[in-house]
C-alpha cells in the first residue's frame, strides 16, 4: 500500500503550519472537508479584489518563486497580465524532479484542492481562461487526487464558465510528464504540452511574453501558488512580515540524508541549517555532519562547520551557495562524497536533452573524470579538466540543466577541499588559455 501523504511530514498537524496545515488533517478527496477547513475563502477575497488588486497583494507580499529561481511572483503576473495579445495562459509546474525534492508531491497528495484554488486565483490575476497543470509522470497518487479535485470543483461551479457566479471563466487541464527531468524546465513544458519533444527554448523572450503556444504565459511552481492562499487571506503586507526582508513567508524544506527524522519541514524563512537539523531530531548518536548539499543536484555543498548559514535566499547567496527549491541533503561522516558526486554527474549526463554541445558532451566528460578519480586516478590531475568542462557548461549551455551541472562538483572542490582543494592557479591558466583560444 502507498504511504499516507502525511508520512513524509514528521510534524503533521503542527499549529505552526501554514502551507502544510491541511496535510494529514483533512481528507484530500473531499471538497466539503476542504471548505470546512477554510478552503475557497481565498478565491472569494480574490474575486472581490479584482485582478489588479490580487497582483498588488502578491507584489506587496514579497513572494518569490519556490521552484528554485526565486523570481518575484507579482512581477511575473504583472508582466503576463499586461501583454495585449491573448489568449493568456497559466501553467502550474508540478514536474518536481530535482533529486531530493518532494514538497510539491506532499502538497498535491495531501491538499490537492489548495493547488486548484490557487491556480484559479492566478488565472484570474493574469487574465487566463485556461490553466495547465503539468505533473511529473511518477506521481500517480498526486495525479488521482488532482483529477478528483478538478472534477469536484467543476461540478460545484468552482471551475468552469462562471466561477462562483462572478462571470470569470476558468478551467484546468492536467498533463502528465513521461519521466524526463528536462520537461520541468518551463519552456520544455511548453513543447511537451504542444506535442513536441520537451526541449528548452532560449530565453528571452520570456514566457510572460511568448510562452505556451507562443502566447503570454505565467509559469508557477506548486508551492509558489499555494503561498498565494495565505496572502489573499492575511493580505500582502502581513505576509511580508513573516520571514526576513529578502525572503518573506513560510518555506518548505525537503530534508533527507543522515538526520534522525528526515521528511518535509515547514519553517518561516530565517531559521538556520542547524535549526532545521535540530527540528529533525539532530544526528544519530555518534554521527556528525560531514557536508550538506543545498538545493539538490543543481545546488552546492557546504561544510559541516557551516551550519549557521541562514536558510534564506539572501543568506545562502551571501554564503556563496544556493537554496534552490529547498533541498537539504545531510551527509554524515560515513558518507562517500566522491560516490555522491559520481551519482550527481551520472544524473545530469542521463537527463541532458542533448540539444546543445556544452551540456551534451560536458556532462559525459565530467562523469568520466569523476569515475577515473573514484577508480584511483590522481585527483589533482583531473581538477583542471573538471574546471574547464564545468566552465564551458556554465557559460555556454542553453538552459539551467547544463548551466548548473557543475555546481556540486565545483563546491566540493573549492569548499570541501575535496581533490586537494581550490586550485586557483590551474583555474586561471585555463581561463587564459580559453581566452586565447577565443581570440584564435
Ligand atoms: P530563471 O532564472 O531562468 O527563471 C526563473 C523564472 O523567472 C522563470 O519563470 C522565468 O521565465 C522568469 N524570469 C526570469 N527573468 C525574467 C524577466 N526578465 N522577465 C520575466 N520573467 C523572467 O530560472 P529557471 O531556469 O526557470 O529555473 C532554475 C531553477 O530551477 C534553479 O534554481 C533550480 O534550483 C530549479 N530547479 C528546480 C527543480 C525542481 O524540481 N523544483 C528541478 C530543476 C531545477
Ligand atoms: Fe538540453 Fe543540456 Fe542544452 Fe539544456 S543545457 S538545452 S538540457 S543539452
Amino acid at each position: 500500500p502507498e504511504p499516507a501523504p502525511s508520512a513524509a511530514v514528521p510534524d503533521a498537524g503542527s499549529p505552526g503550519h501554514v502551507l502544510l496545515r491541511r496535510v494529514g488533517t483533512v481528507d484530500p478527496l473531499s471538497l466539503d472537508d476542504y471548505r470546512a477547513a477554510g478552503g475557497y475563502a481565498a478565491l472569494r477575497r480574490a474575486l472581490r479584489l479584482g485582478p489588479a488588486g490580487v497582483i498588488r497583494e502578491v507584489s506587496d507580499s514579497g513572494l518569490v518563486g519556490r521552484g528554485g529561481a526565486a523570481f518575484p511572483t507579482g512581477r511575473k503576473w504583472q508582466a503576463t497580465a499586461q501583454q495585449p495579445d491573448g489568449p493568456h495562459y497559466l501553467v502550474c509546474n508540478a514536474d518536481e524532479s530535482e533529486p531530493g525534492t518532494f514538497k510539491d508531491r506532499v502538497l498535491m497528495e495531501g491538499d490537492p484542492f489548495s493547488v486548484i484554488e490557487a491556480m484559479t486565483i492566478a488565472g484570474y490575476a493574469v487574465g487566463a481562461r485556461l490553466g495547465f497543470l503539468y505533473i511529473r509522470g511518477e506521481y500517480p497518487r498526486a495525479l488521482r487526487h488532482l483529477e478528483n479535485a478538478v472534477a469536484l470543483a467543476r461540478e460545484r461551479g468552482l471551475l468552469g464558465p462562471d466561477v462562483l457566479g462572478s462571470g470569470f471563466a476558468f478551467d484546468i487541464e492536467i498533463r502528465r510528464g513521461a519521466g524526463a527531468y528536462i520537461c520541468g524546465e518551463e519552456t520544455a513544458i511548453f513543447g511537451s504540452i504542444e506535442g513536441y519533444r520537451g526541449e528548452p527554448r532560449t530565453k528571452p523572450p520570456f514566457p510572460v511574453e511568448k510562452g505556451l503556444f507562443g502566447k503570454p504565459t505565467a509559469v508557477n511552481n506548486v508551492e509558489t501558488l499555494v503561498n498565494v492562499l495565505p496572502i489573499m487571506l492575511m493580505g500582502g503586507p502581513a505576509y511580508a512580515a513573516v520571514g526576513t526582508g529578502g525572503s518573506t513567508g513560510p518555506k518548505l524544506f525537503c530534508l533527507s540524508g543522515g538526520v534522525r527524522r528526515p521528511g518535509l519541514y515547514e519553517l518561516p524563512f530565517g531559521a538556520t541549517l542547524r535549526d532545521l537539523i535540530e527540528a529533525a531530531g539532530g544526528m544519530p548518536e555518534g554521527r556528525t555532519v560531514q557536508a550538506v548539499l543545498l538545493g539538490g543536484a543543481a545546488g552546492a555543498f557546504v561544510r559541516g562547520d557551516e551550519l549557521d548559514i541562514p536558510l534564506t535566499f539572501e543568506g545562502a547567496r551571501a554564503a556563496g551557495t544556493t537554496l534552490g527549491s529547498g533541498v537539504v541533503l545531510v551527509l554524515d561522516d560515513t558518507a562517500d562524497l566522491v560516490a555522491t558526486l559520481v551519482r550527481v554527474a551520472a544524473f545530469f549526463r542521463d537527463e541532458s536533452c542533448g540539444q546543445c554541445v556544452p551540456c551534451r558532451v560536458g556532462t559525459v566528460r565530467q562523469e568520466e573524470s569523476l569515475l577515473r578519480i573514484s577508480a584511483g586516478a590522481d585527483a589533482a590531475a583531473e581538477v583542471p579538466l573538471l574546471r574547464e568542462v564545468g566552465r564551458a557548461m556554465k557559460d555556454a549551455s542553453i538552459c539551467g540543466l547544463g548551466q548548473t551541472a557543475w555546481n556540486a562538483v565545483e563546491s566540493a572542490i573549492d569548499r570541501l577541499d575535496l581533490f586537494g582543494g581550490p586550485d586557483r592557479a590551474a583555474s586561471d591558466d585555463i581561463q587564459q588559455s580559453t581566452a586565447a583560444g577565443d581570440r584564435a
